[in-house]
């Protein structure tokens, strides 16, 4: 409701709701005031199919004060939670205020598992299978839907079982990367580069860097002109993690392979983020999926 410029929908909707209530208790009570005529036999007077007639009896006191109780406690619960427009209720209790205490409890409930994992190292956790299992999990409900369930990611999301980093491989990076998440951005480059000639041919010495197929004249030709480039991707093309700069030697993209595909993020640029799991993710959580992250291209030294 909050998302209206003004309150005129919250107060349509309370006053219907209202409205509604007291509509209920004014039908009781017209209905219950009204009295028909009885006849000497306590039946209507109506009859049907010759001998069926129809009794005249007062609905049971009971049902009738279940009614009135239903109405007292509707507009005691329109007082108590939110459900009158926008008011907020006098308990003050929400939908997220619900979700973040049963959040805060299983955290708690959880403590005594992830204590254990506290004391140990990165590598000692990767070779834990409790540890592992739990990494997976947390990865499968959090990070899958990006990486991919194997973690090998897809066009724009890094693989993050391949050994090869945007951001760095230790475990103090990956706990920095997950904890506070990153922006990856590649300004477009095309002006700095200079003609469209100019920009074909740098995409061509970066092509060279990998030894993917390129023209091996313009790759010449390009090579002074990265210079506008090496200040994040480095003279010899290997990349910064500091900056979040890829190596453009590897045979690894992030963002497609090929002559149109470099061509196409020197004159765009791109603007990439890894969203912060720190308000997401306990301390704990992220110690976990740090080491299962780590695990997944160290594998030579784990037990699975
Ligand atoms: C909304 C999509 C999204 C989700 C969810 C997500 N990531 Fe990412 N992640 C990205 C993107 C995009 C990048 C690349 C950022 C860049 O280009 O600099 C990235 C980068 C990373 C990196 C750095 C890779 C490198 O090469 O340095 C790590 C590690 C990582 N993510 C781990 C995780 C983990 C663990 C989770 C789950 C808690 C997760 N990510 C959830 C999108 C996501
Ligand atoms: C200000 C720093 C900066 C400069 C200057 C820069 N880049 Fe980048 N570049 C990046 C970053 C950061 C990324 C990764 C973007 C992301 O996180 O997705 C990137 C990504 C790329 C990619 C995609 C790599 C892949 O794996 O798909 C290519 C190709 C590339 N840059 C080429 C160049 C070329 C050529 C130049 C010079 C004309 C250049 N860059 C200049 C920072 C820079």
């Amino acid at each position: 409701m909050s998302d209206f410029t003004s309150n005129f929908w919250s107060i349509y909707v309370a006053g219907i709701t209202i409205i509604g209530i007291i509509g209920c208790g004014l039908l009781l009570w017209i209905t219950s005031r009204k009295k028909v005529e009885a006849t000497a036999d306590n039946t209507t007077g109506h009859v049907w199919d010759e001998d069926l007639t129809e009794m005249n009896n007062p609905m049971p006191r009971w049902w009738m004060w279940l009614f009135v109780l239903t109405i007292v406690f509707g507009f005691g619960y329109l007082v108590a939670y939110p459900g009158l427009g926008t008011f907020k209720g006098q308990l003050g209790w929400t939908q997220l205020g619900e979700y973040q205490q049963e959040v805060e409890k299983a955290n708690t409930e959880l403590q005594p598992l992830y204590a254990r994992f506290a004391s140990m190292t990165t590598e000692d956790m990767a070779k834990d299978p409790a540890a592992m299992a739990i990494g997976e999990r947390l990865f499968m409900n959090n990070c899958a839907q990006c990486h991919g369930s194997d973690a090998r990611g897809s066009k724009g999301f890094p693989s993050l079982a391949d050994g090869d980093w945007l951001h760095g491989g230790a475990p103090d990076d990956i706990r920095k990367t997950i904890h506070d998440g990153r922006v990856g951005v590649m300004p477009p480059m095309a002006a700095a580069v200079g003609s469209p000639e100019d920009v074909r041919n740098v995409t061509h010495y970066v092509l060279s860097l990998s030894g993917s197929p390129h023209d091996s004249l313009r790759a010449s030709l390009g090579k002074s002109k990265f210079a506008a480039c090496a200040a994040c991707h480095g003279m010899d093309g290997k990349g910064n993690a500091a900056l979040g700069a890829p190596n453009l030697t590897d045979d690894i993209w992030l963002h497609g392979w090929g002559e149109a595909a470099i061509t196409a993020m020197i004159n765009n640029g791109k603007t990439n983020e890894m969203p912060a799991q720190a308000g997401k993710l306990t301390d704990a959580q992220i110690n976990v999926l740090t080491a299962y992250v780590w695990g997944l291209s160290h594998k030579a030294g784990a037990s699975r």
